[in-house]
């Protein structure tokens, strides 16, 4: 049994290669820029050019190596070419985290869900997490294994109104999740998920601009009584990405501040 932990001060994830997608902002960002901490290379993909060039400049100016690549995980011509350019700059993927979400649509109940906020919504957080890993896991096994770390929410185990789109690509997510931890685990291949609820980013703040009367009651349906802030997920997600991680697979890590188990008793 090896409980030799000197090889931490290189990071946990020295050495290795991580393409995030949605990693132009909020936890995406995070996640690069706590992976590049660990002594990761890290790939940001996204479609808004603007914030995800900045992001990876970012990772270059402060010593990282990092590139940004231009990618709409819907379409799966710019996932293949996202590996393409990954596998081409640094050789390798050892660890994806398919983060990426969008939609057409906002809240609203199931009856006024049309059609392209179904389509759009289910194309953008749930075909665009099997597009990741159908094109990276091949890449990985090239490199003898890897991490996948998909992102949920805690909402698909509690039913989330309002949300019908959102959260059914997400449970999907979770099915796939398992699925495909289970096809490639004897290859090598460790696939996970992380469920946060309420984080403080800019899109929850443009979410409580629109719907002030809404911050207060989010807030209290986390048992922490806080939101949280996205460096405390992408802690868990480096985790899961990270050879320390190595027997966990097929698993949703929940990491909401006590979304889940809250009561409002107290
Ligand atoms: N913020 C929260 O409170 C919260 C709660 C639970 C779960 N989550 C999950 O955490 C993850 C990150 O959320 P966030 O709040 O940081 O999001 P965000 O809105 O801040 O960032 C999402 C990023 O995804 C990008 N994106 C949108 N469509 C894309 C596409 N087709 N291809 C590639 N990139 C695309 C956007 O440009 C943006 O940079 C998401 O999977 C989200 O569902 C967030």
């Amino acid at each position: 049994m090896n409980l030799d932990r000197s090889s931490r001060d290189a990071g946990l994830l020295a050495g290795k290669v991580g393409v995030v997608t949605g990693a132009a902002q909020g936890l995406g960002e995070a996640i690069c820029k706590l992976a590049r901490g660990e002594g990761s290379k890290v790939v940001v993909a996204d479609i808004a050019d603007e914030l995800g060039e900045s992001v990876a400049g970012e990772i270059r100016s402060g010593g990282g190596d990092a590139i940004f690549v231009h990618t709409d995980v819907s379409a799966e011509a710019d996932v293949e070419a996202l590996v393409a350019a990954t596998v081409d700059r640094f050789g390798r993927i050892d660890w994806l985290c398919n983060n990426a979400v969008g939609g057409a649509g906002g809240f609203g109940p199931l009856e006024a869900i049309d059609d392209d906020h179904w389509s759009r919504t289910v194309d953008v957080c749930m075909k665009g997490v099997f597009l990741g890993m159908k094109h990276a896991i091949p890449a990985m096994l090239d490199g003898g294994g890897g991490a996948v770390v998909n992102i949920t929410t805690s909402g698909i185990f509690k039913g989330e109104a309002m949300l019908g789109a959102y959260v059914a690509a997400k449970g999907g997510v979770h099915a796939l999740t398992m699925a495909t931890a289970s096809e490639y685990a004897a290859r090598g291949i460790r696939v996970n998920s992380v469920a946060p609820a309420g984080m403080e980013t800019r899109a929850i703040r443009r979410y409580f601009e629109k719907y002030p009367e809404f911050e207060e009651m989010t807030i209290a349906t986390h048992a922490m009584r806080r939101l949280g802030r996205p460096e405390e997920v992408a802690e868990a997600v480096v985790w899961l990405a990270s050879d320390r991680a190595s027997f966990v697979t097929g698993t949703c890590l929940v990491c909401d501040g006590g979304n889940l188990v809250n009561s409002h008793l107290l």
